[in-house]
C-alpha cells in the first residue's frame, strides 16, 4: 500500500502490517480426506478464511473436482487438488496446518472404536508423510477414534524424530459446539454468548462437558437438566449417526467445528493473544498422557494446557468414570503404532 511504501523505518513498516487479510502472513493449510463428507464443506470454510493463503486439498480420489469447484470462490487463498499417495508430499510441503478428516465414519450400532481397524492405518500413513514433508506443521486430527488416533500420530512422529507435543491436536471442538447449543436451548439464553468447556476425550462417557463452568450462569437448570444435557452432549455423535441411518456421521457441524479450531490455530500462529480452545493434547493435568481441556494457542501451537478448574461432584464422578476407557483407548493407539 501507499502507506507501507512511505514508511520511514522498518519498525514503522511492521507497525502498518496490521491484522487484515491483505497483510496477514502467508499460511498454507492442507485438508487430508478433502473429498469426503467433512472434507468438502471444510474445504469451503477454509477457503472463506482470510488467514489462509494456500489451500491444499488431498484425497485418494475426487480432489481435482473439489479443488476446481472451491477455487472459483473469490477469496484470498490459492487452491490446489492432490490425488493419490504419489501427490501427498506435494500437498504437504510447506504446510503450517494439516487437518485430517480422512477415514471411515460410523454406521448405526457402531462405536467410534469399531473404526479403529481401518482408520488407524490411514492415520499412520498420513502422519508418516507429515513427518517427512512438513514436520513443523500443526496437526488437527479429526479421524476417529480420536482417543486412539492422536496417540498413534504421536508415536509415528516420535519414531521419525519429529514429535513436538505442542503441535498435535485432537479436534474435540464439535463437543464444545454441541454443549453450547444444547445449553443455550435449555437455559434459554442467546447461544452466541455461551461458553462451555468440554474435557476428557472424544467418545461416549469420555466426553465430559463442564456445565458447572458454563457462562452465562443459568439458575433455571435442575440437576436432572444437567444430567440430560451431559448425556445429550456425550451422545451427540450417535444422535446424528442414527438420524442419517447408514449414510454416515456428522459432516456439516463437524466441518464448522473443524474450521473454528483451525482458525484458532491460525490466530495463535499469527500472534493473536488469548486464543483458547478445548483440544485433546499431550497433558499432565491428570495421570493420563493425553487429555482434552482448555488450551491456550500461540506461535508454536500449544502455549499452555489449562487446568480443569472447579468441578461439581457430578463432574468429579464423571472424570473418574471416564479414565479407564480413555486410558485403554490411548494404550491401544500406542500399541498399534509400535507393532505394525
Ligand atoms: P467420508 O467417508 O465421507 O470421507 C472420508 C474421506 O477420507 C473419503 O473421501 C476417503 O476417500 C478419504 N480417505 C480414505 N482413506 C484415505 C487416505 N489414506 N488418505 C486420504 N484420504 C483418505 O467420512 P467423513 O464423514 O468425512 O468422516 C471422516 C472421519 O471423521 C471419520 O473417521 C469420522 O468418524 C470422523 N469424525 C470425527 C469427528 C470429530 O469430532 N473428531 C466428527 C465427525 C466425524
Ligand atoms: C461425532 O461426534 O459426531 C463424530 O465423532 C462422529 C461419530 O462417529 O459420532
Amino acid at each position: 500500500s501507499l502507506r507501507r511504501g512511505i514508511s520511514a523505518t522498518p519498525s514503522a513498516h511492521l507497525h502498518h502490517r496490521g491484522y487484515s487479510s491483505e497483510s496477514a502472513p502467508e499460511r498454507k493449510v492442507a485438508v487430508l480426506g478433502a473429498a469426503g463428507g467433512i472434507g468438502q464443506p471444510l474445504a469451503l470454510l477454509m477457503k472463506l478464511n482470510p488467514l489462509v493463503s494456500k489451500l491444499a486439498l488431498y484425497d485418494i480420489a475426487g480432489t481435482p473436482g473439489v479443488a476446481a469447484d472451491v477455487s472459483h470462490v473469490n477469496t484470498r487463498s490459492e487452491v490446489a487438488g492432490y490425488v493419490g499417495e504419489e501427490q501427498l508430499g506435494q500437498a504437504l510441503e510447506g504446510c503450517d496446518i494439516v487437518i485430517i478428516p480422512a477415514g471411515v465414519p460410523r454406521k448405526p450400532g457402531m462405536t467410534r472404536d469399531d473404526l479403529f481397524n481401518i482408520n488407524a492405518g490411514i492415520v499412520k500413513t498420513l502422519c508418516t508423510a507429515i513427518a517427512k514433508y512438513c514436520p513443523h506443521a500443526l496437526v488437527n486430527m479429526i479421524s476417529n477414534p480420536v482417543n486412539s488416533t492422536v496417540p498413534i500420530a504421536a508415536e509415528v512422529f516420535k519414531k521419525a524424530g519429529t514429535y513436538n507435543e505442542k503441535k498435535l491436536f485432537g479436534v474435540t471442538t464439535l463437543d464444545v459446539v454441541r454443549a453450547k447449543t444444547f445449553y443455550a436451548g435449555k437455559a434459554k439464553v442467546p447461544v452466541g454468548g455461551v461458553d462451555v468447556p468440554v474435557v476428557g476425550g472424544h467418545a461416549g462417557i469420555t466426553i465430559l462437558p463442564l456445565f458447572s463452568q458454563a457462562t452465562p450462569k443459568a439458575n433455571n437448570l435442575s440437576d436432572d437438566d444437567i444430567i440430560a444435557l451431559t448425556k445429550r452432549t456425550q451422545d451427540g455423535g450417535t444422535e446424528v449417526v442414527e438420524a442419517k441411518a447408514g449414510k454416515g456421521s456428522a459432516t456439516l457441524s463437524m466441518a464448522y467445528a473443524g474450521a473454528v479450531f483451525a482458525d484458532a490455530c491460525l490466530k495463535g500462529l499469527n500472534g493473536v493473544q488469548d486464543v483458547v480452545e478445548c483440544s485433546f493434547v499431550q497433558s499432565s493435568i491428570t495421570e493420563l498422557p493425553f487429555f482434552a481441556s482448555k488450551v491456550r494457542l500461540g506461535k508454536n501451537g500449544v502455549e499452555e494446557v489449562l487446568g480443569l478448574g472447579h468441578l461439581s461432584d457430578y463432574e468429579k464422578q464423571g472424570l473418574e468414570s471416564l479414565k479407564p476407557e480413555l486410558k485403554s483407548s490411548i494404550e491401544k493407539g500406542i500399541k498399534f503404532a509400535n507393532q505394525s
